[in-house]
């Protein structure tokens, strides 16, 4: 067969965190995958919450059985309605089902590009890799600012540029990836009265919520930012919360003013993402719905187990570096140089090529495992 005008197209590099994954699976069950953000149990399996297993079985026994397309505003099962306490209690809050946290980013870009779209996007760095494709994709300009400084989020930088201008900042809840480690109350209180000064935006990011503080405590950090005057699109992710990553769960939902600025928003997510999925989102409201407690249970037993995980780590590293193991959640981030991470690699065990480590992807029996190896390639 001679060329077809496939040919034409660019290759595209892989992705690097996915490709490493794949082999982490590939490499079976002695291997160590510290690599993308999966919780996994204590017999290395991906975790499910109980929480989650009863809204499946309640599922299965009401049968639904409605393949319909369902338009954007035709939520299963009341899906905005259920998370949006989780977002806060705002009289007027647009909201889109997503595919994934990530189909609620892209959809939050697009809604500030067809604000203004000369307005700087900001991002800080380090910060989750996959979004400067996703910006990329949306053809806007964005512009990254250090995230630490001496080990420790910093946000000097951040004011010095948010203060000149009227922007679009993307943030992230708790449990910040890669670096597990979060602004203090404080620093988000010099933030928020800054961007409501400029009227900015804050593109919210919540992905690991409830996974490395009380899940309110992300709905107080969105408070503080509308009460200074910030406007603020949240995408919330049920992948990690939920433990549903392949159902991609998503959610991005817009605070706004009124209805008329509601029914706006409403109709340009409606324009960015059309048809929505009905199994995730159904699975996510009737955990809410149902079993809403127990989920909040499930949350802290999981949180319990990553501190000790972390906690086991941080005491079995040389000091030095033990004490880098900071912050909560699922992450954490060692200054590894890429040929250590790469000899870890020969040793069976997978990290991200930053130096992140999934702290939630590794039992807690194979904390010392790890430990023994990391020391044996310093
Ligand atoms: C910070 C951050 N935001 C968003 C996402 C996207 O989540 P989802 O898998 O639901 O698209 C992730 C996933 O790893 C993440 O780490």
């Amino acid at each position: 067969m001679k060329h077809t005008q496939f040919s034409k197209l660019r290759s595209i590099a892989p992705d690097q965190a996915l490709e490493k994954a794949r082999r982490a699976k590939e490499a079976g069950p002695a291997a160590i995958d510290a690599t993308i953000g999966e919780i996994r149990d204590e017999h290395g399996r991906t975790l499910v919450l109980p929480s989650v297993r009863k809204a499946l079985g309640a599922l299965e026994r009401k049968h639904v059985r409605d393949f319909g397309y369902m338009a954007t505003d035709h939520a299963p099962e009341k899906f905005c309605e259920s998370v949006q306490p989780l977002i806060g209690k705002h009289p007027h809050i647009a909201c889109v089902p997503t595919e994934g946290g990530t189909g609620a980013m892209k959809a939050n870009v697009q809604l500030v590009k067809n604000i203004d779209p000369d307005m700087p996007l900001i991002a800080t760095n380090p910060g989750w890799s996959h979004l400067n494709k996703l910006v990329k994709q949306s053809d806007m300009d964005i512009r990254y600012i250090s995230y630490m400084e001496n080990g420790e989020p910093d946000v000097e930088m951040l004011l010095r540029f948010i203060r000149k201008k009227t922007s679009a900042v993307l943030f992230q809840g708790f449990g910040h990836n890669p670096t597990g480690s979060d602004y203090t109350h404080s620093q988000w209180q010099d933030i928020a009265k800054v961007m409501g000064t400029r009227r900015s935006i804050a593109l919210m990011d919540i992905a690991y919520q409830g996974l490395a503080n009380v899940p309110e405590a992300d709905t107080k950090r969105i408070q503080t930012l509308v009460r200074q005057g910030v406007t603020v699109a949240v995408a919330w992710s049920g992948s990690k919360n939920h433990t549903l990553y392949n159902e991609r769960v998503g959610l991005a939902a817009a605070i706004t003013a009124d209805e008329s600025e509601r029914k706006r928003v409403g109709q340009h997510y409606g324009e960015a993402v059309r048809i929505q999925r009905a199994h995730g989102p159904r699975i996510v409201a009737t955990v809410q719905n149902e079993f809403g407690e127990e989920w909040l249970q499930d949350l802290t037993r999981v949180r319990s187990d990553l501190f000790k995980r972390r906690e086991r780590l941080q005491k079995i590293l040389p000091e030095e570096l033990g004490q880098k193991v900071a912050g909560s959640g699922l992450f954490t981030m060692l200054p590894l140089r890429i040929e250590q991470i790469q000899k870890l690699e020969e040793l069976n065990v997978f990290i991200a090529d930053d130096g992140r480590i999934n702290i939630g992807g590794i039992p807690l029996n194979r904390m010392e495992e790890l430990a023994e190896k990391i020391k044996s390639v310093l």
